[in-house]
C-alpha cells in the first residue's frame, strides 16, 4: 500500500447496503390525512411515496440490515469492524445509544459504537470521521451507518412536515487503500444560528417531556422549510466545490453527484449551479422522500449495485440538514459491481443471518 509521507493512509469505501421497511406510504394517503394534494406535493418536493417502519422495527433493526449488507459486499466479518459510526436523528432511545444496541445485534464484538446527531449531514460527517480513524491507524475498518425512523417524530397533522419524511437506513464499510484513491476531501460544517429553523422541541434536557409537551405536540419536528431551502442549496453548492478543488478536480469532472434528498428543487438548484448535467446527479426522492441521514448511503447502495460507478469515477456526495449542519465528499471509486455470482452467494449469507 502507498502511504502519504507523513504515514496517513487512504480511506475508500469497500461495501454498501441498504433496507427500506416494506410499507409505502403515498401522496393519495396522505391526502387522506391532512389538506394536501398529490399533485402540490409532487411539483413541490418531487416526492411521491415513502416508506413507514413497522410497529415493531426500530432504527437498529432498520440499521441491521442494512450493515448486514454492507459487511457481505465488502466480506467483512461483524467481528472484525473495528468502530461502528450511527449517525440519526430517530435513536432507539437515548440511552443506550443506537450504535450499541445495533453492535450486540450485529455481533460486531471488538466494536467502539456510537450515536452521532449531525441530522441529514450526518453519513458525510461520518465518512469524514471514519476517514481520520483510518487514515491515523486508529482503526482498520470503520462501519459508518445512516439510519432513520422520522415517521416516529413525525406530526401526521401538520401537512408543512408530514409529505416530506421517511424511514431507511443505509452503510458503508470503510477500510485503507492507496492515497492516490477513495476518498480525497471530506468538508464539514456547522451553525448553531439556524437551529430553531429545524427542530424538536422536547423531550430531553432543555424542555423534558410531560403531560404539557405530549398535549403541544412538542416531541415531533417542527421547521421553517422556505428558510431552509436557500442555504440547502447554497451550503451544498459550496461544500461540492470546496471538496472538488481540495481533490483538483473541476465541478464539471464529477462523474456522479449524489446529493442529499430534501426535495427534488433543491436537488436541481445545486445541480444547475454546479453545472452538471442531469444525468449526473442521483435522484431517489420520489420512492422514499427525506430520510435524513439515510438518503446519502441508500442512494449510493442504489448506484453501486445498479453499476453506475466504477472504478477511477469522480464521486462526490453532499448534504445539508438541521443544527444546521452540512457537508460534502469527493472520493475516487475504487470497487468494482458485484459479480452475479459473488452478489448471490453473499446475498445467500445476508438471509441466513437476517433470518
Ligand atoms: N400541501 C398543500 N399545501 C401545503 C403543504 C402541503 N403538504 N405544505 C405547505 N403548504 C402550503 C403552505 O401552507 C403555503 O400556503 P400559504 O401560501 O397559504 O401560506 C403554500 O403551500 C406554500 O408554502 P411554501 O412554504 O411557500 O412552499 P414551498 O414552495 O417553500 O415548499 C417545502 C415547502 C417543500 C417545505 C420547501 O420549502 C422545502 O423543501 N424546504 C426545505 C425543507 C427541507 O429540506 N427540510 C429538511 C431539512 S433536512 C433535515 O435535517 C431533516
Amino acid at each position: 500500500m502507498i502511504l502519504r509521507p507523513d504515514g496517513i493512509r487512504g480511506t475508500t469505501i469497500t461495501g454498501t447496503g441498504m433496507y427500506v421497511p416494506e410499507r409505502v406510504l403515498t401522496n393519495h394517503d396522505l391526502e387522506k390525512l391532512v389538506e394536501t394534494s398529490d399533485e402540490w406535493i409532487v411539483e413541490r418536493t418531487g416526492i411521491r411515496e415513502r416508506r413507514i417502519a413497522a410497529p415493531d422495527q426500530a432504527s437498529s433493526d432498520l440499521a441491521l440490515i442494512a450493515c448486514q449488507r454492507a459487511l457481505a459486499m465488502a466480506n467483512v466479518e461483524a467481528a472484525n469492524v473495528d468502530q461502528i459510526v450511527l449517525a440519526t436523528t430517530t435513536p432507539d432511545r437515548i440511552l443506550p445509544s443506537c450504535a450499541c444496541t445495533l453492535q450486540q445485534k450485529l455481533g460486531a464484538t471488538k466494536a467502539a459504537a456510537y450515536d452521532m446527531f449531525a441530522a441529514c449531514t450526518g453519513f458525510i460527517y461520518g465518512l469524514g470521521l471514519a476517514r481520520g480513524l483510518i487514515g491515523a491507524r486508529v482503526a482498520d475498518t470503520v462501519l459508518v451507518v445512516g439510519v432513520e425512523t422520522l415517521s416516529r417524530i413525525v406530526d401526521y397533522t401538520d401537512r408543512n412536515t408530514c409529505v416530506l419524511f421517511g424511514d431507511g437506513a443505509g452503510a458503508a464499510v470503510l477500510q485503507a487503500c492507496e492515497t492516490s484513491v477513495g476518498v480525497h476531501a471530506v468538508d464539514m460544517h456547522s451553525d448553531g444560528e439556524l437551529g430553531e429553523v429545524l427542530e424538536v422541541p422536547a423531550g430531553i434536557s432543555a424542555n423534558p417531556a410531560s403531560a404539557h409537551t405530549v398535549a403541544a405536540h412538542e416531541h415531533y419536528i417542527r421547521m421553517q422549510g422556505k428558510k431552509l431551502f436557500p442555504f440547502a442549496v447554497r451550503s451544498m453548492e459550496d461544500a461540492t466545490r470546496r471538496c472538488a478543488e481540495a481533490a483538483g478536480w473541476s465541478p464539471g469532472d464529477i462523474d456522479l453527484f449524489i446529493p442529499h434528498q430534501a426535495n427534488l428543487r433543491i436537488i436541481e438548484g445545486v445541480r444547475e449551479r454546479l453545472g452538471l448535467p442531469a444525468d449526473k446527479a442521483y435522484v431517489n426522492i420520489e420512492r422514499y422522500g427525506n430520510t435524513s441521514s439515510a438518503s446519502i448511503p441508500i442512494a449510493l447502495d442504489e448506484c453501486v449495485r445498479a453499476g453506475r460507478l466504477k472504478p477511477g469515477d469522480k464521486l462526490a456526495m453532499a448534504a445539508f440538514g438541521g443544527g444546521a449542519t452540512w457537508g460534502a465528499s469527493a472520493m475516487t471509486w475504487t470497487i468494482a459491481r458485484q459479480r452475479p455470482a459473488v452478489a448471490a452467494a453473499r446475498h445467500e449469507k445476508v438471509r441466513e443471518v437476517v433470518s
